[in-house]
């Protein structure tokens, strides 16, 4: 993990990179979850989709305890399901360590957050492209982090929406203005190509699923986009 950096609108200056094992060979899990711990990453993201809230179907509570006796790597389930409420007690059970809903899919993002809180799991909120920030200005002070969609969910590999840059932007105000300390995660899209400009804006935790495994070796990619968000820290204004 990599400190950096001071300015007024930081209150949470670690970087982190979390692959996401979506874009993993599934049946080579256990490979790939070591070779992204050994290039630096500090975090595992778990995209589960319930061919509902997303059109893809992905994992569920399984898989997570079997991640969970294959690496020491806190594990970062991000909710991409109808009704969450019904399954955080399982994913919890499973051994996630964050679990993040998205706003779109709680009709009861108070209560639902304080779930996963009473069940003393790092809680997250996550907003689609469409949504705008202001809508979680009544659940800041409850969240552990807030996942900005840079893509709209349900698969890997596609294109950065640039608009979620002044989604984080707005994000890191409202928090330095309330002085909150939530921490900012970004997930869609990330490549070395673009991270400088996802960490400028302030996010401090950065998805990545193809920029980490469609190509070459994820150890080394991990590696490259952790230097190059650390050196984009050294560049916030
Ligand atoms: C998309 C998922 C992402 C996805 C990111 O619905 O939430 O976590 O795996 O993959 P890339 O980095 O390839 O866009
Ligand atoms: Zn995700």
């Amino acid at each position: 993990m990599l400190e950096f950096g001071n300015s007024s609108l930081e209150t949470n200056a670690l970087i982190e990179i979390a692959p996401s094992i979506l874009s993993a060979d599934f049946a080579r899990l256990g490979d790939h979850v070591h070779a992204v711990a050994a290039g630096g990453a500090t975090l595992l993201h778990v995209d589960v989709m319930d061919g509902h809230f997303v059109p893809n179907i992905t994992i569920g509570p399984p898989v997570v305890a079997s991640l969970r006796k294959a690496t020491d790597l806190p594990l970062d389930v991000h909710l991409m399901i109808e009704n969450p409420e019904q399954y955080i007690p399982a994913f919890a059970d499973a051994g996630a360590d964050w679990i993040s809903v998205h706003q779109e899919a709680c009709v009861h993002l108070h209560r639902t957050l304080q779930m996963i809180r009473g069940l003393n799991r790092n809680a997250g909120v996550v907003i689609n492209p469409a949504t705008p920030v202001q809508t979680l200005e009544d659940v800041l002070d409850m969240v552990d982090h807030v996942l900005v969609m840079s893509v709209n969910p349900g698969f890997g590999g596609q294109k950065f929406i640039p608009m979620a840059l002044d989604k984080v932007r707005k994000l890191a105000a409202m928090r330095a203005e309330r002085r909150s300390n939530f921490r900012i995660e970004i997930d869609g899209g990330v490549t070395a190509e673009n991270i400088a400009d996802v960490v400028r804006a302030g996010v401090e935790i950065v998805v990545a699923g193809n920029g980490v495994y469609a190509n070459g070796n994820p150890s080394d990619n991990v590696r490259r986009l952790l230097k190059l968000a650390q050196e984009a820290t050294l560049q916030r204004v």
